[in-house]
């Protein structure tokens, strides 16, 4: 029944509207034409069944597009259950109240991005800009569509905005509705927004760069000391280009720090996107979870990490090369092959002797024999292990047999030995993967000195870099050791030698002071806890679209990589053929000298000890003589 009655007052009410009131057919149009989901906040002061009117119409028979509509009053904004970026608010300014509607969405920023909104104004002065919203800003990046009636069946539809805070009114034709023709949008409108709106004639925007010396000032686009504030230089032309792309002037703003937070405040560069005095970051810094709340990041545009790198170390400087040469079981089969050899010398000694036991003359005579003494046999072999040969020998043919097999497998076991040390001579250990391993590593530490490696590195706080901060970089009671490029690259170079540094620049000073071959074995470990640096601008910015599209033609375009390419250094290649030889050091040869020092004390001690025995047996015989000498009294005296 009630259905009925709409449907009637529907058809009466339609019937009699249609051709004098073309709002609802207009807007739905405008809608449709925009092609993307809305979701529709009206406040109108329409009869109902004019927005009953608007309803039918705006769902339609097109099912691609989804829109929804709500229906809101005057003094209450409540809360929209829809996305933001759907939300579209449709006001009739010819109602009343709409001033304090409009002025309570301005301080919600309601009229900024995401957020569309038509305004119907039908007034017959020729002001594009209705009154209601002239003394409000209504920047680049809102969509704000004024549909000014003309007459009774003809409508236009402009997009207005204001460049800056207290700029002038601009508009732009979206395009005119009228009864016959429906909507003919302007043929050159750019669908985006942003682009639409590039040219900001002029308008002059402030850029904040970090010069951590002041003479960088003067050398930001000509090479000179390209190492100190790279990241400056390279990012100085392209911000330049971003803002040429806008048609903008600049105020350039210099300061000493990316910016920290510091008692409640940010200071240096973050500081100045915090208090809104520029509007872009132009040197980019390090994506940093404090930093996120307060600064919007737009783009990467250098790749560059900071890290430590030095020279694979030695593998003597970890383990005992004269150890290392045979694996385990090699060495447990060498001593029990010696040891197979030794028992069978001896007992082919043993059967010799007894074979020539009458042949007593020559076995008295000829010292060249070997005799089955246990202790001459152990010499003899330890002689020949150390490829000294032996004064003595077995004369039979089963002897002789035996020794050629001793001489001949010592021989390859000596051979493979010598080998294999000088092949781990040249090579480098790989044991330093971690930050833990550099840690416990015998390395000595530096690092570059800038602002944010002072920062850093001082509020580390995962117990691992910590610890590389208190007992390495910075320990108690001494000068920590941050240092400039070109002296923690020579000490790179010496070895032993661990520095952190700007990959990209250090490898210029690698490039310049190192040889071909000891580009080689460079390791980096990474110590920061943060990404590439990114460009950060102001928080709601009007302009941040433009400034993204902005860097993201700036890269295809190849001018980003061209300033990379210019001022940062890729990680030297390594032409492995022409490696040199390393000369052996101390160091290499240290367990052998340690044999060698404990063996000589050894047999100084042996010495001694043989001395004072010899003494003692010389000191009893002579006193064994006085005693045959008839000195009685001693002997009266013991008894
Ligand atoms: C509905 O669809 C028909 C046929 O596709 C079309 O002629 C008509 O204009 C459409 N109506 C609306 C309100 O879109
Ligand atoms: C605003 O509208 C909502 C829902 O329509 C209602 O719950 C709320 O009470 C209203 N607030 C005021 C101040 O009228
Ligand atoms: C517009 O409509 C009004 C009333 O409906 C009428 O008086 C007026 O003449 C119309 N104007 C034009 C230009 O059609
Ligand atoms: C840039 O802005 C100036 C000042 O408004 C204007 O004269 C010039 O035509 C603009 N340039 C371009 C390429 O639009
Ligand atoms: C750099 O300039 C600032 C301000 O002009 C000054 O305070 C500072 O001492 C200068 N630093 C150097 C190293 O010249
Ligand atoms: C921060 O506060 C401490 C203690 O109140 C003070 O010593 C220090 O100078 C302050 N730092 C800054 C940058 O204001």
């Amino acid at each position: 029944m009630i259905k009925f009655c709409i449907l009637i007052f529907l058809f009466f009410q339609s019937t009699h509207t249609v051709d004098m009131d073309f709002d609802a057919i207009m807007i739905s149009d405008v809608i449709h034409s925009i092609e993307r989901p809305s979701a529709l906040i009206a406040t109108l002061c329409w009869p109902v069944y004019k927005k009953f009117h608007f309803f039918s119409m705006l769902g339609g028979n097109n099912t691609d597009q989804l829109n929804m509509i709500q229906f809101a009053e005057f003094n209450n904004i409540s809360n929209y259950n829809a996305q933001p970026q759907h939300i579209t608010f449709l006001v009739d300014l010819n109602c009343p109240y709409i001033s304090e509607f409009i002025e309570k969405n301005i301080e919600l920023q309601h009229f900024r991005s995401p957020f569309r909104w038509f305004l119907l104004y039908n007034s017959n002065n020729e002001n594009e800009i209705p009154d209601v919203i002239d003394s409000f800003n209504i920047l680049p990046d809102s969509e704000v569509m004024v549909i000014r009636k003309t007459d009774n069946e003809t409508y236009n539809l402009y997009l207005v905005y204001k460049i800056n805070n207290g700029g002038m009114w601009r508009s732009e034709l979206f395009g005119t509705w009228n009864k016959d023709n429906k909507l003919i949008k302007t043929n050159d409108m750019v669908e985006v927004t942003a682009l639409r709106r590039s040219n900001l004639d002029d308008f002059q925007i402030s850029i904040c760069y970090v010069v951590t010396e002041n003479d960088s000032v003067n050398h930001l686009t000509d090479e000179v000391n390209d190492h100190i504030d790279t990241i400056t230089k390279v990012n100085f032309p392209t911000t330049n280009h971003l803002l040429d792309f806008l048609n903008a002037s600049r105020k350039y703003i210099y300061v000493n720090t990316w910016g920290y937070l510091e008692n409640g405040t940010w200071n240096g560069m973050t500081g100045y996107l915090v208090r809104e005095e520029v509007e872009i970051g132009g040197s980019p810094m390090f994506l940093t979870s404090e930093r996120i709340p307060v600064v919007e990041y737009i783009s990467s545009p250098t790749p560059t990490r900071s890290k430590f790198v030095f020279q694979q170390p030695k593998l003597s400087y970890e383990s005992n090369l004269f150890l290392l040469s045979f694996r385990n079981t090699v060495w447990y089969s060498s001593i029990a092959l010696l040891l197979l050899l030794l028992l069978a010398l001896f007992s082919v000694a043993i059967w010799e002797w007894k074979q020539t036991k009458h042949d007593i003359n020559t076995r008295e005579t000829d010292s060249g024999i070997l005799r089955p003494n246990f202790a001459d046999i152990v010499v003899l072999i330890l002689g020949v292990t150390c490829q000294q040969g032996s004064p003595v020998e077995l004369k039979g043919s089963l002897g002789r047999i035996v020794l050629l097999i001793l001489f001949l497998s010592v021989m390859f076991l000596y051979t493979s030995y010598s080998a294999n040390i000088v092949a781990l001579l040249q090579s480098s250990s790989s044991k330093i993967n971690t930050l833990d391993d550099l840690l416990h590593s015998r390395l000595k530490f530096g690092v570059h000195d800038n602002v944010f490696n002072r920062h850093y590195f001082s509020t580390a706080t995962e117990p691992v870099r910590k610890a590389i901060y208190e007992k390495k970089v910075a320990p108690p009671g001494t000068i920590p050791r941050f240092m400039s490029m070109e002296e923690g690259v020579k000490n790179i170079r010496k070895g032993l030698f661990a520095f952190h540094m700007e990959t990209g620049v250090g490898y210029k000073f690698v490039g310049k002071y190192f040889h071909e071959s000891e580009k080689c074995g460079l390791k980096e470990i990474q110590y920061l806890q943060v990404i590439d640096p990114w460009l950060a601008v102001r928080k709601n910015t009007p302009y941040k679209e433009m400034f993204k599209i902005g860097t993201k033609r700036i890269q295809e375009h190849g001018l980003q990589s061209r300033e990379n390419r210019l001022l940062y250094e890729k990680r030297p290649k390594c032409s492995g053929s022409e490696s040199s030889f390393v000369s052996v050091s101390m160091v290499d040869c240290y367990p052998a000298l340690l044999i060698l020092s404990y063996g000589t004390i050894i047999s100084i001690g042996l010495m001694i000890l043989e001395n004072v025995v010899h003494g003692r047996q010389t000191i009893v015989k002579r006193i064994q003589r006085t005693y045959k000498g008839g000195n009685y009294r001693i002997y009266n005296s013991a008894n």
